[in-house]
C-alpha cells in the first residue's frame, strides 16, 4: 500500500453496519471477566438475593445514565476518547488523557488474564481433571517464569487479529459470532449444574435446589446497616466496571454508530445482555460450587474461585467434569477476548487520531508495546513478586495493584468529572439532544437528568472514598 492509500484508508470513517452489531460489539465488551469471575463472587459474599435486586435497581438507573452519555458523548463528537472531551470543551482535554490511561493499564494485566484462560482451556483439552484440580497447581503454573508469558502473547496476539481487520470486518464480524455461542454455552452449562448433586465426606448432600436458593434466597438475619452499605458499595463498583464505561471504550464504540440508530434502545438492550450474562455466570457457578465445595469453596474468592475452586468442581463430577471444563473455559475465553478487543481497539483508535497513522501499523505497533507490558506483569508473580497493602486494606501483587489503580481510583474520578461536565458545565439537554436525533424519544430523560446530576456523583464520591480507605472507620 502507498503512503497516499493509507492515508486515504484512515480517513474512511470506519463504523458498524448497523445497529446489532454495535449492540453485540458493545455487549461484548461489557461482557468479560468482571461478569463471570467477579459478579458471581460478589453475589456469594453478600448472600445471593438482595445483592442481584439492587445491581439490577442500580443496572436500570446509575449504569443506563452512564452508559448512556459515554455512548452518546462518542457519537456526538465521532471521536475516540483521547479527542472527543476536548471536541465537547476545549479546557477538557485532560479528561481524555485521563481516560485514555485507564484502558492503558487495564490491557496489561487483562492479556495475563486471558492467558491463564487460554492455559486451562488446552489444560482441560490435554490432561485429566484430577491433574488440574491438584492443590497449588494454579499458584505454580502462574508464578513459573515462561509459560504465563507465552500464553499471554498468544492471548494478545488473537486481540491484536481482530482490531487489526477494524470495525466491521473484525470486531463487528467476531461479536456477532461469538456473542450467540457464549449466551447458549453459558445457559447450558447452567442448566447442567442444577442437574448435580454431591455427597461429602460427612454425608451431607447437597443438590441443585439448594444450590439455587444459595444464590437466590437472600438470609436477611444477617443483613445490617454497615454490611448493607458495603453490598450497595460493591454493587456499585462491579455495575460500572461491568459496563466498560469510564474508560474510553463506550466513547470509541460510540463514535462508530450511524446517526440513524435509536441509542436508547440501543443501550437498554446492552444492558440487558450484560445483566443477564452476570446473572446467569452466578446461576453457574454459586450453586455449582456450593453442592460440591459448600460454603468453604465460595469463599475462595477472586481468582481462586475460578482456577481454584471449579477444577476441583469438574474434577468431582466424574468423567463428564473434561468436557464441562473445556466448554467452560472456551466461553470465559470468548468473553475475554471481546472485551480485550474493545481495550485495544479503544487504544488504538486513539494513536490513530492521534499520530494520524494507519490502523494497521498501529495495531502491529501497540500489540508490541503491550506484549513488552505484559511480560513485566507476569514477572510480578515470580521475579518482581511483592506485596503490597492497598489503602482499601486488600493485599495485592503488581497485577492487582494496576486493577486497583485502573478501576478503583482513575475510573470513579473519571467518571466523577464527566457527570460535573456533562451534568453541570454543557448540562443533559448536549446528551439529550444527541439521543432524540431523528425524532427518538428519549423517555428516561428525566431520570437520566436526576441521575447524571445528582445521584451518580455521590454514588461516585462514595466508592471512590471506599477506595482511598475513607470509609474504613464504618466497618471496624
Ligand atoms: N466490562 C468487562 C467485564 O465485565 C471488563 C472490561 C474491563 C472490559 C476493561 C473492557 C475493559 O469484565
Amino acid at each position: 500500500m502507498t503512503n497516499q492509500q493509507e492515508m486515504a484508508t484512515t480517513k474512511k470513517k470506519a463504523s458498524f453496519t448497523g445497529s446489532l452489531g454495535f449492540v453485540l460489539a458493545a455487549a461484548g465488551s461489557a461482557v468479560g471477566l468482571g461478569n463471570i469471575w467477579r459478579f458471581p463472587y460478589l453475589a456469594a459474599k453478600h448472600g445471593g438475593g438482595l445483592f442481584i435486586i439492587v445491581y439490577i435497581i442500580l443496572a436500570l438507573t446509575f449504569g443506563f445514565a452512564l452508559l448512556t452519555t459515554d455512548i452518546a458523548i462518542g457519537r456526538k463528537t465521532g471521536k475516540s476518547a483521547l479527542q472527543a472531551y476536548g471536541d465537547l470543551s476545549k479546557k477538557w482535554n485532560f479528561l481524555g488523557a485521563l481516560s485514555f490511561i485507564v484502558p492503558a493499564i487495564i490491557l496489561t494485566y487483562y492479556s495475563v488474564v486471558g492467558g491463564w484462560i487460554i492455559k486451562f482451556a488446552t489444560d482441560y483439552i490435554v490432561k485429566d481433571t484430577s491433574a488440574i484440580a491438584v492443590d497449588g497447581y494454579f499458584g505454580s503454573f502462574i508464578t513459573s517464569n515462561v509459560s504465563p508469558i507465552v500464553f499471554t502473547f498468544i492471548f494478545l496476539a488473537l486481540t491484536a487479529i481482530i482490531v487489526f481487520f477494524g470495525v466491521d470486518k473484525g470486531i463487528e464480524k467476531f461479536s456477532k459470532f461469538v456473542m450467540p455461542g457464549l449466551i447458549f454455552l453459558i445457559i447450558g452449562i447452567s442448566i447442567f449444574s442444577l442437574t448435580l448433586s454431591h455427597t461429602d465426606a460427612s454425608g451431607v448432600t447437597h443438590n441443585g435446589l439448594d444450590g439455587l436458593a444459595r444464590y437466590f434466597i437472600p438470609d436477611f438475619s444477617k443483613v445490617t446497616v454497615q454490611s448493607f452499605f458495603q453490598l450497595l458499595l460493591d454493587a456499585t463498583g462491579q455495575l460500572f466496571y461491568s459496563l466498560s464505561v469510564a474508560m474510553g471504550i463506550m466513547i470509541t464504540y460510540g463514535s462508530y454508530v450511524k446517526k440513524d440508530v435509536n441509542l436508547s434502545k440501543s443501550v437498554s438492550q446492552i444492558e440487558i445482555f450484560d445483566t443477564a450474562v452476570a446473572i446467569l455466570s452466578g446461576l453457574m457457578i454459586v450453586p455449582t460450587v456450593f453442592i460440591f465445595s459448600g460454603e468453604a469453596g465460595l469463599q475462595n474468592s477472586g481468582a481462586g474461585l475460578m482456577f481454584n475452586a471449579l477444577p476441583k468442581v469438574f474434577e468431582a463430577m466424574g468423567p463428564i467434569g473434561k468436557y464441562i471444563g473445556i466448554l467452560f473455559f472456551i466461553m470465559v475465553l470468548f468473553a475475554a477476548l471481546t472485551s480485550s478487543v474493545s481495550i485495544m481497539e479503544t487504544i488504538v483508535a486513539s494513536c490513530m487520531g492521534f499520530f494520524k497513522s494507519s490502523r494497521k501499523k498501529t495495531s502491529l505497533i501497540i500489540a508490541a508495546i503491550f506484549a513488552a507490558a505484559s511480560i513485566v506483569i507476569c514477572l510480578g508473580y515470580n521475579v518482581w513478586y511483592f506485596e503490597y497493602t492497598l489503602p482499601n486494606g486488600s493485599v495485592g501483587q503488581l497485577l492487582d495493584i494496576m486493577d486497583y489503580l485502573s478501576n478503583s481510583i482513575l475510573m470513579p474520578i473519571i467518571s466523577l468529572l464527566t457527570c460535573v461536565l456533562i451534568g453541570w458545565l454543557l448540562k443533559p439537554q448536549t446528551i439529550i439532544e444527541e439521543i432524540e436525533i431523528g425524532g427518538v424519544k428519549f423517555k428516561k430523560k428525566g431520570l437520566y437528568t436526576v441521575i447524571i446530576k445528582f445521584v451518580a456523583p455521590v454514588m461516585l464520591a462514595l466508592i471512590l472514598a471506599q477506595a482511598l480507605g475513607l470509609t474504613n472507620f464504618l466497618f471496624k
